[in-house]
């Protein structure tokens, strides 16, 4: 199968495992533990019915929104992910440029193997950050400080990693950062040529914001103890606050109370996230939570939603459901994987054609029309007969 005949983002995935060596597709396509999260985020999705009306003019789609003053093509944007280029080299440019070219959002992780400088530059005013906070405070002030000077208006500061998450592809695999060629990696290399001969064109990846910091780092774990502390609490979370004068967003919400906390802080938007299942095995769908969340911040700020994205309509159940926005993190990821920057394109594509052939479905023009009313059973307006 050829990149034109992948006809969705599952089709996508199948093509970047068979191009990409095990452990490193492992590396994005796990989720933590048992991986029964990860699942239910994708499942959960499912279950929410919609019901078309028909008879409406559907002629012109409009799937534009319009967010922390900026218009956007599409409701969804690039989510930050770490260490991408081990994924398929070059991946994190490839991603920032296709957003750039499509207007819609991209979020460079702190992990990002690409610099927050390069990656500001690719994504074209696209462009926001994800900040995790480190135990030293001097180094999340370094990177802020950077953040702020490379021009980015949007930071979104990741609250879900008080502990690493335990995934276990990665232990089986024995992900070691630098990597490690053991006889294991290397056989797996071999069978896939291309991915190792780009790789050795790009270098090894590493955490490009930290490249100092983590020059003697030996693990993974070791790595994400340099850049995350354990200690983030709301007192943090007020000073960034008063630190940073563009939005603030809090990325890994799960909870109506803090959501609500948020808004009080004086937030700017909250992302309701459970990191694509890489946290806990036993937390809930993110689409699960949405509801008694966005009825906790009853209007005050945007509700953003990511884990789980995997189809066009999925963008319409978010929004029914209370969302105003949302992020994909490995469907786009896949399309990388799958073709590189003809394949992040067509994971594009098909998003967006499935977003648009929704919206004429459902009998909905313009996606911010889109609201509980679509739900299934709709309910009866008696009132109205
Ligand atoms: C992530 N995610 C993530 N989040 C974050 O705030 N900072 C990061 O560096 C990363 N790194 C990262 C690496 C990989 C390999 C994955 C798959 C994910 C989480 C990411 O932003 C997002 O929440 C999820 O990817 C959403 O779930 P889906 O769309 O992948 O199902």
């Amino acid at each position: 199968m050829g990149l034109d005949r992948a006809a969705s983002i599952d089709d996508l995935r199948a093509l970047a495992r068979r191009r990409i060596p095990r452990f490193a597709f492992d590396l994005v396509d796990g989720g933590a533990e048992s991986e029964r999260n990860m699942r239910r985020n994708v499942e959960a999705f499912k279950d929410i019915q919609l019901t078309p009306r028909y008879m409406v003019d559907v002629g012109q789609i409009d799937t534009g929104v319009t967010l922390f003053g900026k218009a956007y093509a599409a409701p969804f944007g690039m989510a930050p992910i770490g260490m991408l280029n081990a994924f398929w080299p070059g991946a994190d440019l490839t991603l920032a440029r296709m957003c750039a070219a499509e207007n819609i959002p991209y979020t460079a992780s702190s992990a990002a193997s690409t610099t927050l400088e390069r990656l500001a530059e690719a994504a074209g005013g696209n462009g926001w950050f994800q900040l995790y906070v480190a135990g030293d405070a001097s180094v999340t002030e370094g990177l802020v400080a950077r953040a702020e000077a490379a021009g980015y208006d949007v930071m979104m500061i990741t609250a879900d990693v008080p502990a690493a998450g335990k995934r276990d592809r990665d232990i089986r695999n024995r992900l070691a950062v630098p990597f490690r060629f053991t006889p294991e990696v290397l056989a797996q290399c071999a069978l896939h040529p291309r991915w190792a001969l780009t790789s050795l064109r790009h270098g090894t990846p590493n955490v490009a914001n930290y490249a100092d910091l983590l020059k003697s780092a030996t693990s993974y774990a070791e790595v994400q103890k340099t850049l995350i502390t354990p200690r983030f609490t709301w007192e943090d979370l007020k000073r960034l606050r008063e630190r940073w004068k563009g939005r603030l967003l809090v990325k890994g919400i799960l909870h109506p109370q803090d959501a609500a906390d948020c808004a009080d802080l004086g937030c700017d938007g909250i992302v309701v996230s459970n990191h694509g299942g890489r946290q806990v095995a036993f937390g809930p769908p993110t689409i699960e939570t949405l509801p008694a969340i966005a009825h906790a911040v009853g209007g005050r700020m945007p509700v953003l939603l990511d884990s789980g994205i995997r189809r066009g309509a999925d963008l319409l159940r978010a929004k029914a459901l209370g969302a105003d926005f949302a992020l994909a993190g490995r469907a786009l990821a896949f399309g990388v994987g799958a073709g590189g920057a003809a394949g992040a394109q067509r994971a594009m594509e098909i998003l967006k054609l499935e977003l648009e052939r929704a919206l004429g479905q459902l009998g909905v023009a313009s996606f911010g029309a889109v609201d509980g009313s679509v739900l299934s059973p709709a309910p009866l307006r008696h009132d109205a007969r």
